[in-house]
């Protein structure tokens, strides 16, 4: 089995310049060294020049958008485009957060032309995927998110899906302080790894890496990341403390 550990510090929109680059700065210099694990921060835009600048010469540090366009440029106002990213660097781009989903109406069929995107310039997408309370209360969860994944990545090869990586993140615990239990997470994410090698090969399905989101914490990490299918977490509120995050780090 050969697929990474990997931390990603989602900042959303939080974080001035100023206290964005200590940030950056203080995960630096305290992240350890592990070459089989890779910590990656995505902070909002404004950071992302300085941040990729920052992790440049290093093998395990990575930097990605929260989002991208799906056109190389044109008249979008407000908008980045994968070439402007790739132009500075950034590695990675976080699609369809669930609050991309809900708040800016980004649809399946939307997610699919970015991950495309994102791929053809040679960034790797961070692709999530998630149910609601609802859907988790009425015991669809696995179906839901199976389709969330078949509807936006299952036109890929398999050697254009061995670029992605994979975060499920139940909307439920985003934010909440509630996290999945780590049978919940282990459940979900075993599910995916199954539906992967269906449509792919057990070799693709091992070698993709399957982060768990939601309300991830220094005190709960060890016990999500011991599962066998949980590859690392996708990180909110925890990534803006240096501190915590680098705990979550290593708890790998
Ligand atoms: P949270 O956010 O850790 O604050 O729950 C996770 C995410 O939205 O990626």
């Amino acid at each position: 089995m050969t697929r990474k550990k990997i931390v990603a510090g989602n900042w959303k929109m939080n974080l001035d310049y100023q206290s964005g680059i200590k940030l950056a700065k203080k995960v630096r210099a305290a992240a350890s060294s592990a070459s089989d694990k890779l910590v990656i921060m995505a902070p909002p835009a404004i950071h992302l020049k300085s941040v990729a600048d920052l992790l440049s010469d290093s093998k395990y540090l990575y930097c990605a958008a929260q989002n991208c366009h799906s056109e190389d440029s044109g008249a979008y106002t407000g908008e980045l485009s994968v070439p402007m990213l790739k132009s500075i660097k950034v590695d990675y781009v976080i699609l369809g957060h669930s609050e991309r989903r809900a708040y800016f109406a980004e649809s399946s069929e939307m997610l699919k032309a970015k991950v495309d995107q994102v791929l053809a310039h040679g960034l790797k997408p961070i692709f999530c995927c998630g149910e609601s309370l609802a859907i988790r209360q009425s015991g669809m969860q696995n179906d839901y998110v199976a389709n969330q994944i078949a509807q936006s990545l299952f036109h890929l090869s398999a050697k254009e899906f061995g670029k992605v990586v994979i975060a499920y993140e139940p909307i439920w615990a985003i934010g909440t302080g509630e996290t999945a239990s780590p049978e919940q997470a282990q459940n979900m994410h075993a599910s995916l790894r199954k539906l992967i090698a269906s449509k792919y090969s057990k070799a693709v399905a091992e070698n993709c890496s399957i982060l768990y989101g939601g309300s991830v914490k220094p005190q709960n990490a060890s016990a999500l990341f011991s599962q066998p299918d949980v590859d690392g977490g996708l990180v909110g509120g925890a990534s803006l403390k240096a501190e915590d995050f680098c705990k979550i780090a290593d708890a790998m």
